[in-house]
């Protein structure tokens, strides 16, 4: 069927449509029905059904011969190392590890964070808390002590499950005192940790809270699978939103299950079977939807890649991970390409490799740039799919259905709406707008299974958040317009989010930090653009009266500290001393402006500006870091 036909027959009858595509996913119990709207606009899916992640993901590709496929190839160039697990051998280890899990007390609905770098057994750790019914939240490594520490106090785990360290290029990431750190701080306590430890570094354990991945396990029974109601929390994945609290995004199981292995045919174009890499981290919805849970469910190979798309050895890594796995459909983000094109502007790696399995590109997380995508078109002469999503929608909302039609790509422009996602542009009224109308992009309720039903323990901050600018949709934060035929374009955030290397970070929380400053009275912190990594974060400080140390002193301590407090994730490096923010009469911060300063874009003299001399300031001081010329 094209494309128009499924999304038409979607429109038409979405009970239908969802109850067909959750015959792909094995039940314990069937649902009665698809969509529980009983509580609108808070809306659940498959909610009586019973079924288990695990199974799904695991479990049934065994029963039904698959069990000798690779289920995972570890790809680690920055150890040198590459494995494959089976779908049996991955069965065997999920299950063990469930089984100690439960040992120690971990029962459905219990939350276990996971704190690991890209390794397979962060993937094991996932799907084990999945078989017993525990909700995992994993965190991000790149993510500092104090974030991991809001986390532990918002979901309360029970456990958590960390490695002893990452790596990054020329650097070892040591988990190990980040975790303690974090349980310091942290008012809630959990029970147990499980420490992998990694050849690169063995950490201490503390007796009577840590155990050993290995030894934790030993003669422990193996688990099986805990049927789950459908409405059963998955797992809690935090995000960025405008305050520094971050957001606990909510997946429910059965909504995730049968939307995730959707897409992965129908959007993905993969087959049981085929090789399928997203180059991201576990960290982020990409590496819970698309490294994790959607190609295990397909019956996929799944690659977990630790390394950088350049610098692990080089400019070609990615070609030769997609050349020696056979990679059918490769997703990474658009910076990523960036730096390899900055990298290898001629593609010269790409000729080395022979790159015949490849089918598509997919990009998202980030504005895909034209330039980045005319290069990848060419060089590697394959189909180069732009496609928009989010934390919250967990898997996408509009991109190009390659698996059903391929449709025309326009650059600039992720393409069309995926059945379930009723895409509009509203003004600030909430009026729907005219084609080309720039204005906010909703999506009108309820939203497809998958998606997200709520906040952990937030329900009032997700109506605030989400569902109360535009009654009877859901508000995306983001901008944009539909063309004539229908072919999205996004535009900006609406709100202080700021994407960085297709981390999406929030410069509320970053502001927060630099509040904390001793010597600073006031601050702002904005997006500006950057040719690698989309946008970057940029603070301005206004100091205390009387403070007369160096300015240079000071910039660097606020470097460090949003460095401590948040981490190295949120990549900011750079921070100004101002005398004055500009403001407008009722003292809000014009970080638009600041924004448009920086990048050189024309812009309107906010007609409730307080004092227009203090662009000029800001101007200024944008040209010392080279912004502003
Ligand atoms: N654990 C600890 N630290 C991490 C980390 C992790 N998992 N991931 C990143 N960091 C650190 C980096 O080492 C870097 O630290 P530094 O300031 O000491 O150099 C910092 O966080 C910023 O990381 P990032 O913005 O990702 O840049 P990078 O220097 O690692 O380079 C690029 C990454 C520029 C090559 C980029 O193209 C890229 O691949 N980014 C990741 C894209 C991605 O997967 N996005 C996920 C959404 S799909
Ligand atoms: P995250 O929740 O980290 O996946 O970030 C989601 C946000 O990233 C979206 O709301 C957008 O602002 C941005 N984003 C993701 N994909 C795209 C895309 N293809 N084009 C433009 N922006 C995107």
């Amino acid at each position: 069927m094209a494309y128009k036909d499924v999304y038409d027959s979607w429109k038409a009858d979405p009970e239908a449509f969802w109850m067909q595509a959750a015959e792909a996913i094995d039940w314990d119990r069937k649902p009665s029905k698809a969509l529980f709207d009983d509580n609108a606009p808070i809306y659940e899916w498959y909610s009586d059904g019973m079924v288990n992640g695990c199974y799904n993901a695991v479990d049934r590709h065994v029963e039904n011969g698959r069990g000798e496929q690779a289920a995972i190839i570890y790809d680690s160039p920055i150890t040198h190392t590459k494995r494959e697990i089976s779908y049996v051998e991955l069965r065997n280890r999920v299950a063990t590890l469930a089984g100690a899990l439960r040992a120690k007390g971990v029962e459905k609905g219990d939350r276990v964070i996971i704190y690991m770098p890209m390794i397979p057994e962060a993937i094991e750790a996932m799907l084990a808390c999945a078989r017993l019914g525990a909700v995992h939240s994993v965190v991000f490594g790149g993510f500092a002590s104090s974030e991991l520490a809001v986390r532990i106090d918002d979901c309360t785990p029970k456990a958590i499950i960390a490695a002893s360290c990452g790596l990054e290029p020329g650097r070892v990431v040591h988990y190990k005192p980040l975790l303690d750190g974090a349980v310091e701080q942290a008012t809630h306590k959990p029970d147990f940790c499980v420490i992998f430890q990694r050849e690169q570094e063995v950490a201490d354990l503390i007796e009577g809270r840590d155990v050993n991945w290995h030894g934790f396990q030993y003669g422990v029974e193996p688990a099986e699978c805990v049927p789950v109601e459908g409405n059963h929390p998955a797992y809690i994945l935090y995000t960025s939103g405008t305050t520094g609290a971050p957001k606990g995004v909510l997946r429910p199981t059965g909504g995730h299950l049968v939307a995730l292995n959707w897409t992965m045919k129908n959007f993905y174009n993969v087959d049981p079977g085929d090789v399928f890499w997203a180059a991201s981290d576990v960290g982020w919805v990409v590496g819970h939807s698309y490294i994790c849970y959607g190609p295990l469910v397909h019956g996929n190979t799944t690659v977990v890649f630790e390394g950088k798309p350049v610098g692990t050895p080089d400019a070609g890594t990615f070609w030769r991970v997609i050349s020696e796995h056979n990679v059918r459909s490769f997703f990474t983000a658009p910076t990523a390409i960036r730096a390899v094109k900055r990298e290898d502007p001629k593609g010269e790696f790409i000729g080395k490799y022979d790159l015949s399995c490849l089918r598509a590109l997919y990009l998202a997380g980030e504005r895909a740039d034209p330039d980045t995508i005319e290069w990848a078109q060419e060089k590697l002469d394959k189909p180069v799919y732009d496609h928009w999503w989010q934390t919250e929608s967990g898997w996408p909302m509009v991109g190009n259905p390659a698996g059903l039609e391929a449709l025309p790509v326009k650059i600039g422009s992720p393409t069309v709406p995926m059945p379930g996602y009723d895409v509009q542009i509203l003004d600030d009224g909430g009026r729907p707008m005219k084609p080309n109308e720039l204005g906010a992009i909703a999506i009108k309720l309820p939203l497809p299974p998958g998606t997200l039903p709520s906040l952990w323990n937030a329900e009032d901050r997700y109506r605030k958040s989400y569902l109360t600018t535009f009654p009877g949709y859901y508000e995306t934060g983001d901008a944009g317009m539909i063309d004539e035929d229908g072919y999205l374009y996004i535009m900006a955030r609406t709100d202080d989010v700021i994407n960085v290397a297709g981390h999406r970070l929030s410069t509320g929380a970053m502001e927060e930090v630099l509040a904390s400053h001793p010597d600073v009275a006031e601050c702002a912190v904005v997006g500006v653009s950057d040719q690698l990594k989309g946008q970057m974060p940029v603070g301005f400080v206004c100091l205390s009266k009387g403070v007369n140390r160096p300015h240079a002193e000071i910039t660097s301590e606020c470097v460090k500290l949003v460095r401590d407090r948040i981490g190295p994730v949120a990549a900011f490096k750079l921070a100004l001393v101002v005398e004055r923010l500009p403001k407008t009469r009722s003292g809000k911060i014009l970080r638009a402006t600041i924004v448009k300063i920086a990048d050189n874009q024309e812009f309107k003299l906010p007609a409730t500006i307080d004092d227009p001399a203090i662009l000029d300031e800001i101007k200024e001081a944008l040209q010392t870091i080279g912004y502003a010329n």
